[in-house]
């Protein structure tokens, strides 16, 4: 008899997204030495909008699956309406509007007491089937690495673009098993809150003799005014083919003022966000950067699009951002004890502009990737 099977599970099951929840405390404790998970009602927003692209989620539960359980959109058993045990769990997303060719934003989690028992083998084989029957080629995932405790002899992996490496261990075995590869690899970067105001004051300043009276600096607190949507727009998809990719099969995103309000509405309703936008002497958008801050857990905001049109470059427009925004952080989150940011490890200006506000190495993540046959 099958010790377990896998699910789908769809919205609507609110115990599976908390069962979810729990694990990714447990793992990111575990990975991180703190609980760096996506609250509940993150989850179960982002899962239930699929303006862009399908959102999967599949869990390994215990035993046979029973007779007559209905099935899901992707040939497996429906999660019930009543809680049962998790085993482990993946998620994945097929994108609709662009990228057409992936799975992608795959990750994997297994219960600490059930590793090795083939559990996430079994979940990555039904998403390797779901790629192929939804004509997907490659497939992306990751894996997150604690930078803390490591030796100086750890093993190492290091991708392609030779920038950065992560450690051999039981994520990266467990990935280079199932024959996927190093595609990239990201730093996890941490700014320790407060920064003292009159460091932030200065370093806008110096970034301000360079940006004005040229360019203007726009900021917000909450949903996007509709007269920046277009501006947003452009600034999405400038960093989808900006940012550098290292060996990462990624293709331009579409991004018009549709998708914008639906992807700002969509992380208003579990958190609010900061953003500062500049705007070029001809109006058009030059640079972006946001801040999310979770209702969930206020004290730990997230740094995330930072973007400097490639025409806009060289008038430290990024510091100049990244200083008004932190500005408007410290007044609207004056309990906030850090923010986190994620970047690619070749991405030298935007390092160096973090490294200046004082963000450290925390973590690192391995983009991993496979092309199918
Ligand atoms: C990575 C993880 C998902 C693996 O789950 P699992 O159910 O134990 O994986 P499996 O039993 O299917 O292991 C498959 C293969 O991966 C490799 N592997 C997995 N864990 C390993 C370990 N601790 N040491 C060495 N190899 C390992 C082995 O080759 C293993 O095959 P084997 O047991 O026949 O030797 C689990 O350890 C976990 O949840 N880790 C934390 C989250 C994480 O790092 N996820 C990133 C991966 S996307």
């Amino acid at each position: 008899m099958p010790r377990y099977h896998i699910r789908e599970v769809v919205t609507g099951t609110d115990w599976a997204y908390a069962a979810l929840h729990d694990l990714e405390v447990a793992i990111t404790t575990e990975l991180h030495g703190e609980d760096l998970a996506q609250s509940v009602e993150w989850m179960r927003h982002s899962s239930a909008n699929e303006r862009t692209a399908v959102k999967a989620v599949l869990v390994a539960v215990p035993g046979p699956v029973p007779e007559g359980t209905p099935m899901g959109r992707f040939g497996l058993p429906l999660a019930p309406a009543q809680p049962m045990e998790v085993l482990g769990a993946i998620r994945f997303e097929l994108p609709t509007a662009d990228n057409q060719h992936l799975l992608e934003d795959c990750f994997c989690t297994v219960r600490a007491d059930l590793r090795r028992e083939g559990i996430a083998t079994a979940l990555w084989r039904e998403t390797v089937r779901v790629a192929t029957e939804s004509g997907r080629t490659t497939l992306l995932g990751w894996s997150e690495h604690h930078l803390a405790g490591l030796g100086p002899d750890a093993e190492r992996l290091v991708p392609p673009t030779g920038e950065g490496w992560i450690p051999l261990d039981p994520g990266s075995r467990f990935a280079r098993s199932l024959g996927l590869s190093l595609a990239q690899v990201e730093r996890q970067s941490r700014l320790e809150l407060p920064v003292p105001p009159r460091r932030l004051a200065e370093l806008r300043t110096q970034a301000e003799l360079r940006a004005l009276p040229d360019y203007r600096v726009v900021s917000w607190v909450g949903r996007a005014p509709e007269e920046h949507l277009d501006r947003l727009a452009v600034m999405y998809r400038a960093l989808s083919t900006d940012a550098p990719l290292g060996e990462v099969d990624w293709l331009p995103e579409n991004w018009d003022a549709d998708r914008v309000r639906n992807h700002d509405e969509q992380s208003h309703l579990s958190g609010h966000s900061l953003t500062s936008l500049a705007i070029a002497p001809d109006g058009s958008a030059a640079g972006l950067t946001e801040i999310h801050v979770h209702h969930a857990h206020p004290h730990r905001p997230e740094q995330w699009t930072t973007v400097v049109a490639e025409a806009h470059r060289g008038h430290r427009l990024g510091l100049l951002l990244k200083t008004a925004n932190l500005q408007l952080l410290a007044a609207d989150q004056p309990q906030a004890r850090h923010v986190d940011t994620w970047n690619a490890g070749e991405n030298d200006r935007m390092l160096a502009i973090n490294d200046q506000l004082g963000f450290r190495p925390f973590s690192v993540h391995g983009a991993w990737q496979v092309r199918l046959a």
